[in-house]
């Protein structure tokens, strides 16, 4: 019967382990959407109708029952937090401030694993309703690097002949001859760069790529790499077709974020100061 078939439809997204279910209502409290209906101390969750369209899989209903009692259907419940393990102020501020845009990079190509394992851990960062849309691109060929710069290159020789008032903004006479006697001001000479991408149209790619390559570049940091934002090389792609053609990310994909990566060359020693925060309190 079609009604029973609509209310099994809704049911199958969530399991309830009854055996289990305490009946307190958590995994209703957390669900962003309000998809399951609880009567604290008398009812098992229930999903509301059309709740398994609704659901954007963000596995909070799973994650904040301490009962094991609740399963998203096709989700791993994931392994159990461990605040204890959670790094203190003091190892917090000495990666979030220690961590530098770095410009001198040792030849030392990174080993893939470990710009994987880096992927793989800043893959968990939030994305806009959960969608999870961004793909990374990782170039870490010598030739291939040399190439894309020389076109990020040419859209700067391109804006220099065209009188665009962005050259002279961004510096780019100086640059061009900098890269003429063999110095990059773009990549920085660094041995690898990372490439978000998001399919065309999506409309938060940047915001959930920035957020994703801002959680990179601590993961790396931590691992003893080096990174920096490769905003010269987002501004050329954004606007240079050939640089866009030689990237050749996937179908229907679009570039969202760079970023270099590779071993640092030098050591810092100071955390260095920054303009105190402007926060305006309000109560
Ligand atoms: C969006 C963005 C784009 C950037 N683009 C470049 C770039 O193209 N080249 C570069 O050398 N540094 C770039 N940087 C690095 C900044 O210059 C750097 O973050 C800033 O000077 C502060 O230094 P720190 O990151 O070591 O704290 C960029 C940073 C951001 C946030």
């Amino acid at each position: 019967m079609p009604c029973d078939l609509r209310e099994e439809e809704e049911m199958s997204f969530i399991e309830i382990d009854e055996s289990r279910c305490q009946k307190d209502g958590l995994c209703a409290q957390v669900c962003p959407f309000r998809l399951l209906a609880v009567e604290v101390g008398r009812s098992f969750p229930q999903a509301v109708p059309g709740a398994g369209q609704r659901c954007i899989r963000c596995g909070h209903c799973q994650a904040v029952c301490p009962h094991g009692a609740l399963t998203l259907v096709g989700q791993e419940a994931g392994p159990v937090f461990r605040p204890e393990k959670l790094p203190d102020v003091e190892q917090l501020t000495q990666l979030v401030r220690g961590r530098r845009s770095i410009r001198v990079y040792r030849k030392k190509p990174v080993e893939r694993r470990l710009v994987q394992r880096c992927i793989d851990l800043a893959h968990y960062a939030p994305t806009a309703r959960n969608s999870q849309q961004i793909g990374w691109l990782v170039i870490d060929d010598k030739e291939e690097l040399h190439r894309l710069t020389n076109h990020a290159f040419d859209w700067m020789r391109h804006l220099l002949a065209t009188d665009d008032p962005r050259a002279e903004h961004y510096g780019v006479a100086g640059l061009i001859r900098g890269w003429e006697k063999g110095r990059d001001g773009i990549l920085r000479q660094a041995p690898g760069l990372v490439v978000t991408f998001a399919p065309a149209g999506y409309g938060l790619g940047t915001m959930d790529s920035t957020i994703h390559l801002t959680t990179f570049e601590l993961i790396a940091f931590s691992q003893g790499l080096g990174t920096c934002w490769a905003g010269f090389f987002q501004l050329a792609a954004a606007d240079w077709s050939p640089l866009r053609q030689a990237l050749a990310l996937p179908d229907g994909q679009e570039l969202t974020a760079a970023m270099m990566v590779g071993y640092p060359r030098l050591r810092y020693q100071r955390l260095p100061e920054r303009r105190a925060a402007r926060v305006v309190w309000r109560g």
